[in-house]
């Protein structure tokens, strides 16, 4: 694993935006695979400026999403295609997009479905993960085993409480999401794992140096051939 500690948020997304780039300018038809959360806005920041410098296309790109709350809409400012639209999607123009349908009937055939959509574009060349402070990825939970396919999951107590920081009231978040699976992650060519705060120091350490567990679903990142991590000071402090 490659680990890049910058000295702040601000250089992280340059640099998470910067090595994004790079992957376009080098091959313009490139599968990316983003993530939510807060950690990766900065670095969408940085895209739309770069896209508005002229400094990349976008055009060719078809990007895939990690996961999406299940069931939510569209319209919901909570969804993960809201935060999609409001980040990246409203201001930059890629050839296509995708994302789990939160609001699916069948959540069953909806996984079976993006699945395929990711294989029939040939797997991701780039994905981009945060990390949950309990070691998750997408929604790949802390558990008892690893889920290879993108899958209908039932958040743990520990992300609710999380993610609840979002949201007016904790009840409000979401019980269930659809998520990529470990096998659909480890598809993609590249992984770009970004995390920042001091809260992030802990689990980050078990991923890069723990043992290779489902009860840490990042800690399988190990196996992968091409990850590079890229931290602030403060998540990169017990990696030095
Ligand atoms: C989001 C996702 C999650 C987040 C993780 C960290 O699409 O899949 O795994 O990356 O929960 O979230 P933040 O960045 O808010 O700390």
């Amino acid at each position: 694993m490659k680990i890049v500690i910058e000295n702040d948020y601000a250089s992280l997304s340059l640099r998470a935006a910067e090595i994004i780039k790079a992957q376009v300018n080098g091959k313009p038809e490139s599968v990316l695979g983003f993530a939510t959360g807060s950690t990766p806005i900065g670095t969408y920041c940085e895209l739309v400026k770069m896209y508005n410098a002229n400094d990349v296309d976008f055009s060719k790109v078809v990007t895939f999403n990690l996961d999406e709350y299940y069931k939510i809409k569209k319209t919901d400012k909570q969804s993960y295609y809201h935060y999609m639209q409001t980040h990246l999607y409203r201001h930059v123009k890629f050839k296509e997009t995708h994302i789990q349908d939160g609001e699916a009937a069948d959540h069953a055939a909806e996984c079976i479905a993006y699945e395929e959509e990711i294989a029939s574009h040939g797997g991701i060349d780039l994905q981009i993960l945060g990390i949950g402070v309990e070691g998750h990825i997408g929604f790949n939970e802390s558990g008892d085993e690893f889920i290879a396919a993108t899958h209908h999951v039932k958040l743990d107590e520990s992300t609710i409480k999380e993610n609840s920081r979002f949201f007016e009231n904790e009840n409000d978040v979401p019980k269930y999401a659809l998520t990529m699976g470990i096998k659909t992650i480890f598809s993609a060519k590249k992984i770009l794992l970004l995390a920042n705060g001091a809260n992030k120091a802990e689990i980050l350490q078990k991923t890069v140096h723990g043992a290779i567990t489902p009860k840490n679903p990042s800690s399988i990142l190990q196996l992968h051939p091409d990850v590079t991590i890229i931290t602030d000071r403060e998540a990169g402090k017990l990696l030095v």
